[in-house]
């Protein structure tokens, strides 16, 4: 019995630091679909996009070391082709990395030293205005690229929050 007590706050310690969670929320007046690569998990599967309406969120799931790109599709129709950010593979659910031509959020999860890596960049193209929140337990402040002449806080700027934070990617 003593046991059982002494491991279960270790195993929800190990639960809540293995993943990460990022909500991403399109702000735009359009559909917008957003891109893992590589794969994101979104209620346990594997996703490499989806689409999302103007106004919506949706939450998924980065793991521990997990270390990519997210960025913006726009225009697409149901087979994930798209006017810009099209995967290379095509598809709705990408299986590969990002073209060059949308604005990207970079991160790095769980990386040196038990902290997560991030930027907003336009240095590959601009399609669509994103920026990166850390959630509470971080007090890095939004950063942004906002144009294509890389504008925005900290557009292009790596950032970083302990692992264990959450983010919201914001589009628009
Ligand atoms: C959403 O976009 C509108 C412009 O379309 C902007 O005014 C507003 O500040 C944005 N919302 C947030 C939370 O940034
Ligand atoms: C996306 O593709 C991966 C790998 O092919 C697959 O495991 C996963 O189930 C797919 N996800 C969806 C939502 O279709």
């Amino acid at each position: 019995m003593v046991i059982f007590f002494l491991q279960t706050p270790v195993h929800l310690f190990l639960i809540t630091h293995c993943r990460t969670s990022v909500d991403i929320f399109n702000n735009c007046s359009y559909q917008v679909d957003p891109a893992f690569y590589p794969m994101a998990s979104e209620d346990g599967t594997a996703t490499g996009g989806f689409p999302l309406i103007a106004g919506a969120s949706q939450v998924v799931t980065l793991y521990s070391g997990w270390s990519g790109r997210i960025w913006g599709r726009t225009g697409c129709n149901s087979a994930g082709v798209c006017t810009s950010g099209g995967c290379p593979s095509g598809g709705e659910n990408c299986t590969s990395p990002a073209p060059t031509g949308p604005t990207l959020a970079q991160f790095t999860i769980d990386g040196y030293a038990d902290f997560d890596y991030f930027n907003p960049t336009s240095g590959d193209n601009f399609n669509i205005p994103l920026t990166i929140e850390p959630g509470s337990g971080c007090s890095t402040a939004p950063v942004s690229c906002i144009d294509a002449n890389g504008d925005g806080n900290g557009c292009g700027a790596t950032s970083s929050c302990p692992t264990g934070t959450s983010y919201t990617i914001q589009f628009c």
